[in-house]
């Protein structure tokens, strides 16, 4: 038997009230985006690749103060014993000036005091958990992460 035109509307329906939920154990943001808190700990890098491959989004990028405001207060709640973790602010090399990850606008910022020059090298952005303040760090540390998250894939190793 087909289904009747009021079932198809009554799916399409579900369908909405569905693609605007978030994902499971994620949390929308302000600006209506799905985010994740993951405490495993990659380097700056893996986690922006884990975030693309896995979830679908990007290491999350802080464009104004509510953003900053929700990602360090859910990472106080969620990352426990850590001292900082990792959004998408990058920078390739001292001087060359930071971008975010999902190329939004760096425009927005919240440095601790000298930490926007960055150092030798790939630097990645990482916020401190107790002074909310950002800090730059060199890729290869491995510490918690952020991300916008579309969907969830499986789990990365
Ligand atoms: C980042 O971590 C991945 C996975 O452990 C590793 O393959 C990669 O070499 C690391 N990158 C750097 C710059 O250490």
């Amino acid at each position: 038997m087909f289904p009747s035109l009021s079932t198809l509307t009554l799916f399409s329906f579900l369908g909405v009230i569905f693609v605007h939920a978030c994902p499971q154990e994620t949390l929308k943001g302000p600006d209506g985006r799905c985010y994740g808190f993951f405490p495993y700990g990659f380097n700056h890098t893996k986690s922006d690749y884990v975030c693309k491959n896995f979830y679908g989004g990007h290491l999350a990028s802080i464009r104004n103060a509510e953003m900053d405001k929700f990602v360090r207060s859910m990472a106080l709640d969620l990352f426990s014993g850590v001292a900082n973790f990792w959004v998408g602010g990058k920078q390739e090399d001292k001087g060359r000036g930071w971008s975010w990850t999902d190329k939004s606008d760096f425009v927005y910022k919240n440095w601790e005091q000298g930490q926007e020059q960055g150092g030798n090298g790939y630097h990645g952005l990482a916020v401190n958990i107790n002074t909310g303040k950002w800090h730059s760090l060199p890729e290869v540390t491995s510490l918690p992460y952020v991300c916008t998250v579309y969907y969830k894939k499986r789990i990365p190793r």
